[in-house]
């Protein structure tokens, strides 16, 4: 006999309302947002039995028992699992084909039939009843207010089925008349077993967290005290390993975070659930955050197969940014070929939960953004945690550790970026920090460099004695710019002042700066040159209208810039400018540039862009497909 398709027993159960269903068998009243009665299946003179109508649930106190309609009906009556399925059907006036009816026994859909699964059911029924507990009874109230009291929603805390452990040991009852398998709730974890063999609750008079595995199973529970925590109570307890829970293959909220991420292939990683879950309310639904412990090489590869670019998000005090150095060189040893990876810095001593809080969900999107930088940046200041830059000897230890790092980067053109920064910021001769580099670079060797790609930051090697003397006293600390802007601002530079860099630019096809403000100087500085025909700094100041715009040229001219044009620099700005607009926004472009070409009957360059537009479309589709694999 077949098997009743899932698809179909979904359907059947969501035709009908629990509460019509039980409401025939027990008299409900409405209490709070479900309803409570006498239990059927013990004497009881005080109700303690209750109907969650979101949820489709019930439970009772008093005896532990608890399910869904299907499972209410089985309990009940004594009838086997198809049975109860087939008296739903009647009752939802849903024909359920003859070649499902008479045999109860095959109903569990096969992969929960496994030892393993057997026991991600178990934790299902679990984390439904302690969401039902949270969310339904009173003993649930406190937690409730708790949370609530955190800013969660409900529609927060039923996405993330939070739940509430009571203090009343009430598992065992519940799970044994699912699965009275006492071997198999030995192992589950979710006990702990005395000295008699005896099992008790694991998880009392805690908010609990569901964990779930890469296909959305709940595999295990964190649980946090309610409130202030005292002293030698850990704050969050968890699962032990089991054959279903390893925490070191654990990344909370992994499975939404992986799909939300298909466009972007991006994943924010954050220290602390609560930092997931404030960021997913936020809007930001593709964060993970390791188990407790700190990341583990296992994570690193997770996430690594999962996407092109992970964002390190952790809170900016002295310990975040160890955390931030700890995970970096892990990402740098462990990371697969061809990831990416960023550092976005919280405000020292907040996490992303707590800035969620203080300043809004807008504000933390912003945030995630505009504070986006590559590890290199987060170097150049973790160095300085406790120098003092005034002092000269501890400026140049500074410096002998970043140009160390700079040596490990492949791209010369982001040494040369950051030479630039770094000798406009302490206002030292370019000139000599890259001869500096370059010996640097020889003693390290060229090993590095070339074995491992992802080797942004080797630190081996001896260290190398450096001799730059600031021309004059360090220049105030400032927020370093952006590798992109910079790019931004030399190309800018270059094409201002060679007439064949900018026509060299100009003849790309659609290049368009990342960034509105150097897009807006380029077509103004265009129509300068076509009304005054040569460049002069001066006049364009002039030209420029908007004190913000003379202040972004003001920069540009000042940078430290070689006199001789490198061509390859340039198509390395270009690139690097263009990798920054999304492919999905350049695909907007051209479909809109092939309308308008369309509109004018040129169907010489709607062909070319036609062309350009499948490319892009076949590469969007490589990358589709790489995602998924
Ligand atoms: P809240 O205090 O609820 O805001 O949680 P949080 O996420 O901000 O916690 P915190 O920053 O203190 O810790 C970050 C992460 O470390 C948590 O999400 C837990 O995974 C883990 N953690 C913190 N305290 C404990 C503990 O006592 N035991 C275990 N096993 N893990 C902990
Ligand atoms: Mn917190």
């Amino acid at each position: 006999m077949a098997r009743i398709p899932s698809e179909v027993i979904d359907r059947i159960r969501n035709s009908v309302d629990i509460s019509d269903v039980i409401g025939h068998y027990v008299q409900l009243h409405q209490s709070g947002k479900g309803f409570v009665g006498l239990c059927p299946f013990h004497e009881e003179q005080t109700p303690s039995f209750s109907v969650n109508e979101q949820k489709q649930f019930f439970y009772c106190f008093g005896c532990g028992r608890g399910g869904n309609v299907f499972q209410f009906l089985m309990e009940l009556k004594h009838i086997p699992f198809t049975e109860a399925v087939a008296e739903v059907a009647q009752l939802a006036n849903v024909d359920l084909p003859s070649q499902y009816l008479n045999n109860g026994e095959q109903n569990t859909r096969q992969e929960n039939n496994t030892p393993n699964g057997k026991l991600m059911v178990m934790h299902e029924e679990t984390a439904k009843l302690y969401h039902h507990i949270l969310m339904n009874t009173p003993a649930g109230a406190q937690a409730l207010k708790y949370l609530k009291g955190r800013g969660m929603t409900d529609e927060l805390i039923n996405d993330f089925n939070l739940g509430f452990a009571p203090e009343q040991r009430i598992l065992k009852p519940f799970l044994e008349q699912k699965i009275n398998d006492y071997q198999l709730l030995r192992k589950s974890g979710l006990f702990v077993e005395d000295n008699n063999g005896g099992l008790h609750d694991r998880f009392v008079d805690r908010v609990m967290y569901p964990l779930r595995n890469q296909n959305g199973r709940v595999i295990g529970f964190s649980g946090r005290v309610i409130g202030k925590v005292p002293a030698e109570t850990p704050k969050y307890l968890n699962s032990p390993e089991t054959p279903i829970f390893n925490k070191r293959r654990t990344l909370f909220n992994f499975d939404i975070a992986r799909k939300e991420a298909r466009g972007t292939s991006k994943i924010y990683l954050f220290e602390g659930f609560m930092d997931v879950i404030s960021a997913y309310s936020a809007g930001v639904k593709n964060g993970v955050a390791s188990m407790g412990t700190s990341l583990t090489e296992e994570q690193v590869g997770i996430l690594g197969r999962a996407v092109r670019q992970v964002d390190i998000c952790y809170d900016g005090d002295s310990a975040g940014q160890n955390a931030i150095d700890r995970a970096v060189t892990l990402f740098r040893d462990h990371q697969p070929q061809g990831m990416q990876l960023r550092v976005v810095q919280l405000p020292a001593g907040i996490d992303p939960d707590e800035y969620v809080q203080q300043n809004g969900a807008d504000k933390f999107a912003k945030y995630l953004v505009d504070q986006e930088e590559t590890p290199v940046d987060f170097y150049l200041r973790f160095y300085r945690l406790n120098k003092n830059l005034n002092n000269q000897t501890e400026l140049i230890s500074y410096l002998e550790q970043s140009l160390k790092l700079l040596a490990t980067l492949s791209s010369s053109l982001e040494q040369d970026m950051y030479l630039t920064q770094l000798a406009k910021e302490f206002d030292l001769d370019k000139a000599t920090l890259k001869s500096q580099l370059q010996d640097i670079s020889r003693q390290l060797g060229r090993r590095n460099r070339h074995s491992q790609p992802a080797a942004l930051l080797q630190n081996d090697g001896s260290p190398a004695a450096i001799s730059v003397v600031p021309s004059s006293s360090p220049a105030p600390q400032r927020n370093p710019i952006k590798r992109t802007e910079l790019a931004e601002q030399l190309l800018l530079r270059y094409m201002f002042h060679d007439q064949e860099v900018w026509d060299h630019v100009a003849a790309i096809n659609d290049f368009h700066f990342a960034h509105e403000r150097y897009q807006t100087l380029y077509l103004l500085a265009e129509s300068y040159f076509s009304e005054h025909g040569e460049y002069s700094a001066a006049g364009l100041m002039d030209y420029l209208k908007e004190d913000s715009l003379r202040s972004t040229l003001g920069q540009i001219e000042q940078l430290n810039v070689d006199d001789v044009v490198n061509m390859q620099l340039i198509d390395d700005c270009v690139q690097l400018i263009q990798e920054q607009i999304p492919l999905s926004q350049k695909i907007k472009e051209l479909q809109s540039q092939i309308r308008e070409a369309s509109s004018l009957n040129n169907s010489e360059l709607a062909t070319q862009l036609t062309m350009k537009l499948i490319k892009l479309l076949k590469k969007q589709q490589e990358l589709k497909a790489e995602e998924t694999n």
